[in-house]
């Protein structure tokens, strides 16, 4: 076993292919902003998604690694694609916590669906894993009730994303022909299972109806990572004074992660101005 013995204000570790990730170090920030943060993007690897599991599994074995020696008290798997090759390693290896984002959706899309039939998408390499498939059928076991998984590999989703092109004809007709078996399959739950996805909610929601509700696999991950450091006694102090690192690194060429990254962590703003016509 490796990992270390940490106080409650060491980082949390959070690494991803690439920027994906960076959706559920945004909604970690949001809902534990005491919280120092040490972010990789694996971008010299990237895409994760494409490749075989055995290879996925190297790669996100050796970030993992790096944040354990920097001292991380937890470890989150950004990266459905990664979780899908890596978690069952992480978990007979590791003696500190180590989130993946798939268990937390799952859980979600359970309690969610009212008809029983839930939707996936997310990369090649999550899809054919079958991953989601046996943690449905896992949870399902434990809780006593059944779920009929439909999945769909949406391969052009996270080059779509990365390029900015969200909106418009070409993404909206990609999203209707990815999504038709599952419109046929009458889900009504679908779980976004890839971090880039929660950016394209606005065109899938469209696609599937406002009756199909949509599961983050981000903002579900980021509410396990505050309960399981809130179980453990691990949460970070709230002091004003004392210091939150938010560290953001690549393997890849930093200048082009850091362009990406505005997309999905939010735009810095610069300036704020008055409106003094508006004072009463
Ligand atoms: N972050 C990956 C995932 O969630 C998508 C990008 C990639 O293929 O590396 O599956």
């Amino acid at each position: 076993m490796t990992g270390t013995d940490t106080h409650s204000n060491a980082p949390i570790g959070v690494f991803d292919s690439g920027v994906g990730g960076l959706t559920v170090a945004r909604t970690i920030v949001d809902q534990l902003p005491h919280e120092s943060i040490i972010y990789i993007g694996d971008t010299a690897n990237a895409p994760y998604g494409d490749k075989p599991l055995a290879q996925v599994q190297e790669y996100a074995k050796a970030v993992a690694d790096e944040l354990i020696a920097r001292g991380c008290k937890l470890i989150v798997v950004a990266c459905n694609s990664a979780s899908a090759a890596f978690s069952d390693y992480a978990r007979e290896n590791y003696d500190i916590p180590v989130i993946e984002v798939i268990l937390p959706a799952v859980r979600r899309a359970t309690s969610t669906t009212r008809n029983g039939k839930v939707g996936v998408i997310g990369t090649t390499a999550t899809v054919e894993s079958g991953a989601y498939a046996r943690t449905f059928d896992a949870h399902a076991g434990q809780i006593g009730s059944e779920v009929e998984v439909h999945q769909q590999a949406c391969p052009l989703f996270v080059p779509f994303v990365e390029r900015g092109i969200t909106t418009g004809r070409q993404i909206l007709g990609i999203t209707e022909n990815y999504l038709e078996p599952l419109k046929d399959a009458g889900v009504d739950t679908v779980v976004l299972g890839c971090t880039h996805y929660p950016l394209l909610s606005g065109v899938v929601q469209l696609v599937m109806g406002d009756d199909v509700t949509l599961v983050s696999s981000a903002e579900e991950t980021a509410k396990t990572v505050y309960r399981t450091l809130s179980e453990r006694g691990q949460l970070a102090d709230t002091d004003p004074d004392r210091e939150v690192t938010l560290s953001f690194e690549s393997t890849g060429d930093p200048a082009r992660f850091a362009s990406l990254a505005t997309r999905f962590l939010g735009p810095a703003i610069t300036s704020v101005s008055q409106i003094p016509e508006l004072l009463r």
